[in-house]
């Protein structure tokens, strides 16, 4: 199965995405600001109530994704789970790169799943052992075949984390990481509870 997706324009495409966003956004007015940021702040609290900056859209960069996919050590027996997916390149990555069995890739942001799939379906669609879907981590049933789980949100609250190893607690999941930017830093929690 080859993956067609290049990884690097799906990037240039989301970041073409979020300039025209920025333009849209800067451009209402501040009444009109007010209410999106009230709106906003609502879904924040909603979804992760400790963390403010939760559900802050933007793409990283390629670099990032490739520091981060090293740290899960990924290979062809895997199922990766993959939370705040963005534009969903880790995934893709970890099937093109590593060759794993299967990738879930969710995204909260529905403008920005929207994007990427109106831009992903002209180019060839996503590979069939991946999933990409609309939703915080909250909305499914985690399969219990997962065996990673990567969570590229580092602003999200401790909360939001705890909640994450609880739900991948009953799955076959090994390794969860989350965090992965300083040196001798903490990168992840290798799950010990649950069914091993
Ligand atoms: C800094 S962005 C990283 C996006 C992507 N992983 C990348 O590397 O380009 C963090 C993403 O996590 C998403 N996110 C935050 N909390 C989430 C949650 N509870 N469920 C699903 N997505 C979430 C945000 O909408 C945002 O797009």
């Amino acid at each position: 199965m080859i993956a067609l997706i290049d990884i690097e324009a799906l990037r240039n495409n989301s970041l073409a995405w979020l300039q025209r966003g920025e333009a849209e956004h800067y451009e209402l007015s501040r009444e009109e600001r007010r209410k999106e940021m009230t709106w906003y702040n609502e879904q924040v609290q909603k979804y992760d109530a400790d963390m403010k900056w939760a559900l802050y859209c933007y793409p990283n960069k390629t670099e990032y994704l490739e520091r981060a996919i090293k740290f899960l050590e990924l290979n062809e027996d895997d199922v990766l789970l993959d939370i705040g997916a963005g534009d969903g390149r880790l995934s893709l990555m970890a099937i093109q790169q590593f060759n794993i069995k299967q990738a879930i890739a969710i995204e909260w942001c529905d403008k920005w799943v929207q994007a990427t799939n109106e831009y992903v379906s002209e180019h060839g669609g996503f590979p069939e052992n991946m999933t990409y879907k609309q939703g915080t981590y909250q909305d499914f049933e985690f399969p219990e075949s997962v065996t990673k789980c990567v969570f590229l949100a580092h602003h999200n609250g401790e909360i939001t984390k705890l909640n994450i190893l609880k739900k991948l607690s009953r799955t076959n999941c090994t390794l969860f990481v989350h965090n992965f930017m300083k040196q001798g830093e903490l990168i992840g929690e290798v799950l010990k509870h649950g069914k091993r």
